[in-house]
């Protein structure tokens, strides 16, 4: 990718308001938060999250954590449970993100969401990012602020070592205390679920709730990025590298061709991204059942593209 100057910024009043117009603008900010730094965008933006995966140079699209000023700013994009209430309550701000079902009306880009129906959701407990969430007032989609299959970042340091270039501001607020990323339990369901250890204990977790959580679903096997089997796939079935559409196909377009509907017209990886899952949910609701995608290029998001498309049209049971 092309590279970019990146500013690293301190924590006084001017570099936060500086940081936060870069997001505004669909820039990306990596901040400090008490478990790791995170790569920050408008989680809005669906093209400033898809150059998130970009930075990153993630292979594949995993969704990512929501950050909130506050937890009443959650009401507005998703459902929270009893269960979920009491969490909140006891660990936010803190090292917890919750996996809670979206609200049809919540604004956060499908690419955030991986297209999922649920969405995770954290409010930390840093006064940096707190001052930088509370200013820009909406939604900010953060994964740790390294190179994919790298370890995260605990001082800015780390983060200029593994993204000089790749991140737009850098806001250095010194070392993170927890230096693990936050324990992830899945409210989405009847019986919660912790998805990922991390900075709260999970036997505080249970303690506050009352009842042991559940083990995750899939805890036998290691979840890479992407291999979530919740992932959104369309109903339709898939047929990549298409050039030549048939006559009952549908057309998922790249680039300047006849399609039903087009990623990106321009040829626009990053457009592509961040159009990719909404426009396979309005495949589902044109009723396509047999979709034919043209050749994306497979480098950059690219990679990250086809692997998604790769799984959704791979036989399913
Ligand atoms: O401490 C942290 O959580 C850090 C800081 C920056 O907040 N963030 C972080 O994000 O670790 P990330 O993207 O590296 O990890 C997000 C995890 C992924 O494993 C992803 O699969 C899971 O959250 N996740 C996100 N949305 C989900 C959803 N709707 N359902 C299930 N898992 C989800
Ligand atoms: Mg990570």
């Amino acid at each position: 990718m092309t590279q970019i100057e990146t500013q690293l910024l301190g924590t006084d009043g001017v570099s936060i308001a500086a940081a936060v117009k870069a997001l505004a603008l669909g820039k990306l900010v990596s901040f400090p938060t008490e478990t790791v730094y995170g790569l920050g965008a408008d989680a809005t933006n669906g093209s400033a999250v898809a150059a998130i995966y970009q930075s990153k140079g993630r292979p594949s699209f995993n969704p990512l954590i929501i950050h909130l000023a506050d937890a009443s700013a959650v009401d507005q994009h998703c459902i929270m449970s009893d269960t979920a209430q009491r969490l909140a309550d006891t660990f936010w701000p803190g090292a917890l993100t919750l996996v809670l079902p979206l609200k049809s009306s919540a604004n956060v880009s499908s690419l955030v969401t991986a297209g999922l129906k649920t969405v995770a959701v954290r409010v930390p407990d840093h006064p940096v990012a707190n001052a930088i969430l509370t200013a820009f007032g909406g939604p900010v989609a953060a994964p740790s602020a390294n190179p994919s299959g790298r370890i995260s970042p605990t001082t800015a340091q780390h983060v200029i070592n593994g993204l000089d270039g790749r991140v737009d501001v850098v806001v250095d607020g010194g070392a993170c205390a927890v230096g693990v990323e936050s324990t992830i339990v899945d409210c989405s369901v009847d019986a919660p679920s912790l998805l990922r250890a991390g900075g709260i204990p999970a036997e505080a977790i249970e303690t506050c709730l009352g009842f042991e959580l559940a083990p995750a679903p899939m805890s036998n096997t290691p979840i890479a990025p992407g291999q979530l089997t919740s992932h959104y796939a369309p109903q339709g079935a898939l047929r990549l590298n298409a050039n030549q559409s048939e006559p009952h196909e549908t057309t998922l377009g790249f680039g300047d061709v006849d399609a039903a509907l087009n990623l990106s017209r321009a040829g626009d990886l990053t457009e592509a991204a961040a159009n990719l899952f909404s426009m396979l949910h309005q495949l589902d609701a044109m009723g396509a059942k047999h979709i034919a995608v043209t050749t994306i290029p497979d480098h950059g998001l690219g990679k990250a593209i086809n692997d998604r498309l790769r799984r959704a049209a791979a036989p399913r049971d």
